[in-house]
């Protein structure tokens, strides 16, 4: 199958220019000017004319599938990845969880076998470890080595759940100093959360709003120091992940001016929304409770800034979600609401409104934090996260100027609500490739379940 994209204008990370892409089977083969005459018959051609031709959206942090707060994300990862290409993301990075006793080569076979047959774009994996141990260590070198997982998340948040200690961490850490691979660090204290949860319920509260006044942003900012404090001595890269707090932001702020390789990912749902969203009626707040929770109005404004200055590296999404039923399951105790909101549909169109159009971030900085950023952070690159002769397809004709009023009634996410409903974005994808198919045209559907591959990712080659 040969494409030609004709007359857009292709934003990478760092270029802006007029030209046409010619791809060939799954690779993008020729990027230039006028290249109709020269490249002889092509099976389909899109005419870009007043459109940004743009590297596919990687969103490295999502969660389909997954067991979690007495329940089940409500994505699968054909419900996902075709939400994620409808809305310009093309490769997704999803954490496989080591099971409770189990090893990590059980939580990467199950993982295996969730998404076989039917992701529809591109995906990888990161591993969550829960036990660190002997033997879950060498396992971490055969992981990297070997089945092109690079990437374990270690949580200082939900003892219980995921919980590890601050010895486990540094040990997973200094393990990443040998054989290349990257921590990534779910920052909040955890123990002294449950101290608060404890307390708020023996007085009574139990709204969901009570959710977010048990997580102070200083819990945040603590654990984010702590974590960059072992990954210092361990002397090794450290990322955080969903960062909310500008608490947490000035850690790794003063970490990075320091010379530290700290990097930290925030998601649309810190800049977007805000504490605020917990007071909605009834039950509302609940569409929100997730981990670190939103932030007070202001908050967001920083982030911003972070984003600017590259002290948040990229956006990710966390999409984690569950239906209004699943949330009920905490109707009387905000603690035992499931975790988590959506977000892989709606991440691109948000941030091209809110962060181009209102001119916060430039259209390279755009590309950068939405796709070359996670390619580079998650050793992707350069197969994707990029325009160049040579990189997978993964192609979205991107429409500056069309507009989205989103709704949970004609969002694809499986799940009945959506956390921006009734709010209208400008700029959103017109067509979308995976790898030379094309998954999306004009909200049309043209993709399939099962299409979508596993990418091994490489492990990082430098020196911190
Ligand atoms: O609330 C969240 N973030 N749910 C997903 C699990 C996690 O901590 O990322
Ligand atoms: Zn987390
Ligand atoms: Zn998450």
């Amino acid at each position: 199958m040969r494409t030609l994209i004709k007359n857009g204008t292709l934003a990478t990370a760092s270029d802006l220019f007029k030209a046409d892409v010619l791809i060939e089977g799954e690779q993008i083969s020729v990027i230039g000017i006028d290249l109709a005459p020269k490249v002889g018959t092509v099976d389909k051609v899109i005419d870009a004319t007043g459109k940004y031709v743009i590297p596919g959206g990687i969103d490295p942090h999502t969660h389909m599938d997954m067991p979690f707060g007495g329940t089940t994300s409500a994505d699968d990862f054909e419900t996902g990845t075709r939400a994620a290409a409808f809305g310009g993301t093309t490769c997704l990075v999803d954490f496989a969880i080591q099971p409770q006793g189990g090893s990590l080569r059980q939580g990467l076979d199950e993982w295996h076998q969730k998404a076989q047959g039917k992701a529809c774009t591109d995906y990888s994996f990161h591993m969550i470890m829960r036990d660190v141990n002997k033997a879950s260590l060498a396992e971490m070198d055969t992981l990297v080595k070997h089945e092109g997982v690079t990437s374990f998340k270690l949580f200082t948040a939900y003892p219980g759940v995921f919980f590890v200690d601050d010895a486990s961490i540094f040990r997973a850490m200094q393990k990443t100093g040998e054989n290349g691979g990257l921590i990534c660090m779910h920052a909040e204290n955890g123990p002294v959360i449950d101290v608060l949860v404890e307390q708020a319920l023996a007085k009574g509260l139990t709204a969901p709003k009570y959710h977010g006044l048990t997580r102070p942003p200083r819990l945040e900012g603590e654990a984010s120091n702590r974590v960059i404090a072992l990954a210092e001595v361990a002397n090794v890269p450290v990322y955080i992940v969903h960062l909310s707090a500008k608490e947490a932001l000035q850690e790794v702020r003063e970490a990075r001016d320091r010379g530290v390789a700290a990097f930290a990912e925030t998601c649309p749902q810190y800049l977007f929304l805000s504490h605020d969203n917990y007071e909605e009626p009834g039950f509302d707040g609940s569409k929100y409770v997730m981990s670190p929770p939103l932030r007070t109005k202001g908050n967001e404004e920083s982030l911003w800034a972070g984003l600017k200055l590259d002290d948040l590296a990229l956006v990710a999404t966390d999409h984690c979600p569950f239906c209004k039923k699943e949330k009920e399951l905490g109707l009387d105790n905000f603690s035992k609401i499931p975790n988590g909101a959506p977000g892989v549909e709606t991440r691109m169109s948000l941030l091209w409104d809110g962060g181009v159009r209102k001119g916060r971030i430039d259209i390279n900085r755009f590309v950068q934090i939405t796709s070359t950023a996670p390619a580079k952070m998650f050793g992707l690159f350069p197969k994707k996260g990029t325009l160049a002769p040579g990189c997978d397809a993964d192609v979205v004709v991107f429409d500056p100027e069309k507009k989205v009023t989103w709704s949970h009634k004609t969002h694809h996410m499986r799940v009945d609500y959506n956390p921006y409903e009734g709010r209208t974005t400008v700029g959103a994808p017109s067509h979308v490739f995976s790898r030379g198919n094309l998954l999306v045209e004009n909200d049309k559907w043209l993709g399939k379940a099962g299409a979508g591959k596993f990418v091994k990712r490489n492990a990082r080659k430098t020196e911190v």
